[in-house]
């Protein structure tokens, strides 16, 4: 059943031809509005299929609107809260990666879609956590410039000949870095029969200790087709309310209480409601980097199909 307030911004959604696109980390009252809802490739996909909708309401952190933007730029897209920015994107600047290009000019620069506008458009292809495999092997290049996060470039190493070189070379996602091959060891202990998932921005020998190693949205598409019925999720802990929604029979347990994404959690309803009324704050990207950038974005959503 929903409240007041959620129902109070659907109906300001239907009169604003709006539409709410989120992230799979948001809080489970917004994941219970949204539209659509999505790890970044999904949440990506679904960017390309708005075509009828005036507005979008992006909860998430800023890269994946700013994709969205890049996808839509006739668009009003909105961030409940503008301060909700992913430090890891933060952590990779364009001048670091012209530098990278200059060093390696027989590379490729695969992107992690969690990156500032600004690096994206030094990028010849982005990719996500749910889809770096497959798109660094479709690349014609045997070097391969990948940043910001290290973890994902060595997992992506693992499964592929191209040599990858990842920039900055310690970018991170503290969320993520909190995790310890003893915390897996610890919740195993507490629920033996439950399998281990971890998401590719968790250390290496977290990934090791783990079962598999999956995108958010991959999580969901294993949890519902597995026979298990007990799962420890190496991720943000919202993932689990999503779980919750969808597929109620499924035990899943987070691999740590506190791994959570402060501001993934910024948005709220009522800011959510506000910025449909006041169509602000709105999250924009300069003409010149939109232009730059579109091809890298394109590019990723053509080799992941
Ligand atoms: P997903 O694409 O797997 O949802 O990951 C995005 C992210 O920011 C993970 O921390
Ligand atoms: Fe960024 Fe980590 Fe938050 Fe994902 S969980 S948005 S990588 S800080």
């Amino acid at each position: 059943m929903l409240n007041e307030l959620q129902k109070e911004i659907i109906d300001l959604k239907e009169e604003k031809n709006a539409i709410i696109l989120a992230h799979n980390y948001q809080r489970k009252e917004i994941q219970e509005i949204a539209d659509y809802l999505g790890d970044s490739l999904g949440l990506c996909m679904k960017a390309t299929q708005i075509k009828d909708k005036d507005i979008v309401v992006f909860c998430g952190v800023d890269f994946m609107a700013e994709t969205a933007y890049i996808l839509n730029p006739d668009k009003k897209i909105l961030i409940p809260d503008a301060r909700a920015d992913c430090p890891m994107a933060n952590m990779l600047s364009a001048e670091q990666i012209r530098k990278a290009k200059k060093q390696y000019p027989e590379a490729a620069v695969a992107l992690y879609v969690n990156s500032t506008a600004e690096a994206k458009a030094e990028s010849d292809i982005l990719v996500t956590s749910g889809n770096a495999t497959k798109v660094v092997n479709a690349l014609d290049e045997d070097v391969v410039l990948f940043g910001p996060d290290t973890n994902l470039a060595n997992y992506t190493q693992k499964f592929t000949d191209k040599e990858i070189i990842p920039i900055p070379g310690d970018g991170h996602c503290y969320v993520h870095k909190m995790f310890n091959p003893g915390d897996v060891a610890f919740k195993k202990e507490e629920h033996p029969n439950a399998e281990v998932l971890v998401h590719p921005e968790s250390n290496i020998d977290v990934q090791e200790a783990a079962d598999l190693v999956l995108s958010t949205g991959d999580m969901l598409k294993y949890i519902k087709e597995s026979d298990k019925d007990e799962f420890i999720l190496g991720t943000e802990r919202d993932i689990i309310s999503r779980i919750e929604l969808e597929i109620p029979d499924k035990k899943c347990y987070p691999l740590l209480d506190d791994a959570i994404c402060k501001t993934m959690k910024l948005h709220t309803l009522e800011k959510v409601r506000d910025c449909l009324l006041n169509e602000e704050p709105q999250i924009k990207v300069p003409e010149e980097l939109v232009k730059k950038s579109k091809q890298s974005v394109e590019r990723m959503l053509k080799a992941s199909k």
